[in-house]
């Protein structure tokens, strides 16, 4: 027998029993006359003793032990003398009788500790020895828990798992696809889904209803801390919903999914429309943990005489409580950070309200006590804070007052803390405009049903309808979007032709989806969230690579199976390549 515990399981109730456990060996801690060990499993860590007066062979055996080790030990369990109140098991040790190698091991190139010496790109090289460390597999194992979490909510309320393929054809959700060749079919390609999206309406045609997948999806897009070209979406679909009904089903899965693997109580959810979410944050996921929201000031900063105000599109503020004390050096980095190229913004202006009541802006040439006291009128703004401007083209200065709004926030410990706050936003358009070609894009996908009530716009003004679409955001994070779908042939026809699709064109990528909406196919709608992202957030890390078991790097490469990798000839020419 390997084992009769596991190392993170005994307790001083247990005093006295004779045990054995296997695991890795940690650290060997050499006194010379006693040997410590500390022997790691995924559930804990034990201190094993020796003493070369009981056994002074099994001393000398386990002084020469070395890191990562794997060994078998029987032995009895004992009070410790010098007690470690940090671990479950600090009360005790194991006085060891038996020692057996299982397995030796080379020197690991970084310590596998909690905190650990390696850098990211050595410990995915290594990413089997990274994975022993206990908040790897605390994540690992807290991914296991959500996912089971939401499995069972989903199938109490009636859904149905089904796998849909993987070798399909483009199923376009706005990113490149990753082809594979098809050696039977010379010169024609597969492509991986970047989500079950026609499959899964093509189950509602079928009348499965209520369906769901935890399933990998592929995109080949550009990285970033939360995205990964494999990742793993939580896709569902019902059939005779409306909107409404697909949100509290789904609210009621976040919620179970939060209370179930972490014991969090998520609350109710709040709904916000698209344009209410870009006018009071500038943002489409809106981070509700904190307020600082925009400000038009519009009215209270043009007219003033002031040529930047004056011929910017928008002018727009935030007012950040207690603010003033920032130094002008702070003052300064703040406006050396919007200047930056990703932000992209000319400069920043502020006005503080002393602690007397005073205004002190940085434009006080233009603006005197009175019209700086209507901003802080307009920003509610008190004694002891400071309101920071930004100005310009209205479809660039909301996305630089988010910017804005997260990095202050940041700076400031808003957006720490184990706190979780969720939104809907709804209503989103349903299209967007290339500013190059002048094209139209869909903006969730060209299945999402616009509101019916906009229907009549499609045509004449095609910018101004909004789509039938909801995404679901933690802490400024999109973790689902969602719609109600077209389920008409011809209303799916003219979507295609929005977009620029030919008639031909069209039937060729989707007739098989347009032919089935011929056949009866019941009014559905969905949603998919991803995996990664939800888990990431619940186990408090930016990055969804940490939630991850095997993730690729940021040049989309598994540098541990040194993925992806040429071909030999003799394969390419089986494939014609
Ligand atoms: P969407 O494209 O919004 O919708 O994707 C749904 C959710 O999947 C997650 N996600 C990602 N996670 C990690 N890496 C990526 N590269 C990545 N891309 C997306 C996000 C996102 O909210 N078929 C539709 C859903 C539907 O309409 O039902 C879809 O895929 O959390």
């Amino acid at each position: 027998m390997h084992r009769t515990h596991t190392a993170g399981e005994l307790r001083s109730s247990d005093v006295g029993k004779k045990v054995t456990l296997s695991g890795w060996v940690q650290t060997t801690r050499d006194f010379g006359g006693m040997t410590f060990i500390d022997l790691r499993d995924r559930y804990g860590i034990t201190q094993l003793s020796f003493n070369e007066e009981l056994n002074n062979a099994l001393n000398e055996k386990a002084r020469k032990l070395g890191r990562e080790y794997v060994i078998k030990v029987g032995g009895e369990v004992i009070e410790r003398s010098n007690k470690n109140p940090n671990i479950p098991t600090g009360d005790i040790e194991i006085r060891v009788e038996h020692l057996e190698v299982l397995n030796e091991s080379k020197l690991p190139p970084f310590t596998i500790e909690d905190e650990t010496d390696g850098g990211e790109e050595i410990r995915l090289k290594y990413r089997y020895l990274d994975l022993r460390r206990s908040p790897i597999q605390q994540k690992v194992i807290l991914r296991h828990r959500l996912n089971k979490a939401i499995r069972n909510y989903l199938d109490e309320n009636g859904f149905t798992e089904v796998e849909t393929p993987y070798l399909i054809k483009s199923t376009p959700e706005g990113a490149r696809d990753f082809v594979v060749p098809s050696r039977l079919n010379e010169n024609e390609y597969y492509a991986l889904p970047q989500s079950p999206q026609t499959f899964k309406q093509l189950l509602m045609v079928g009348g499965l209803d209520k369906y769901y997948q935890v399933v990998k999806c592929f995109r080949d897009e550009d990285f970033r801390a939360d995205r990964q070209p494999e990742f793993t979406q939580i896709d569902c679909e019902m059939s005779f919903v409306e909107r409404d009904d697909v949100l509290s089903t789904f609210e009621g899965m976040i919620r179970a999914a939060f209370k179930d693997s972490k014991n969090i109580e998520l609350g109710e959810i709040p709904k916000l429309t698209y344009a209410e979410a870009i006018r009071r944050f500038g943002s489409d996921k809106p981070d509700m943990r904190f307020a600082m929201e925009l400000v038009d000031m519009d009215v209270v900063c043009k007219g003033k005489g002031f040529g930047v105000f004056d011929q910017a599109d928008k002018v727009l503020s935030i007012c950040v409580k207690g603010g003033s004390s920032y130094t002008r050096k702070e003052l300064d980095a703040l406006t050396d950070w919007v200047k930056r190229p990703q932000i992209g913004a000319k400069g920043l202006i502020y006005c503080r309200i002393n602690e007397d009541g005073s205004y002190k802006s940085s434009v006080d040439k233009f603006f005197d006590q009175d019209a700086l006291a209507a901003w802080a009128d307009a920003t509610k703004a008190e004694s002891g804070d400071i309101i920071l401007v930004l100005s310009g083209d209205e479809s660039k200065v909301y996305k630089q007052m988010n910017e804005l709004r997260l990095h202050v926030a940041d700076q400031r410990g808003l957006r720490s803390g184990g706190d979780f706050k969720a939104v809907w936003v709804v209503d989103f358009p349903l299209l967007e405009r290339d500013e190059e070609s002048g094209q139209w894009h869909a903006m969730h996908h060209p299945f999402t049903s616009p509101k019916p009530e906009d229907l009549q716009l499609m045509e004449s003004d095609p910018a101004a309808v909004r789509a039938n679409a909801y995404d679901l955001a933690i802490n400024g994070m999109e973790v689902g979007g969602g719609s109600i779908r077209i389920h008409d042939r011809e209303l799916q026809q003219k979507m295609f032709k929005l977009l620029g699709f030919s008639r031909d064109e069209a039937q060729k990528q989707f007739g098989f989806l347009m032919d089935a909406f011929e056949y009866g196919a019941p009014p559905h709608g969905g949603i998919a969230f991803g995996l990664d992202r939800l888990a990431a957030i619940l186990a408090g890390t930016d990055s969804i690579r940490d939630v991850i078991a095997f993730p690729k790097n940021n040049m989309g490469r598994d540098i541990m199976i040194d993925a992806p990798s040429e071909l030999n000839e003799e394969q390419k020419k089986e494939l014609g390549l």
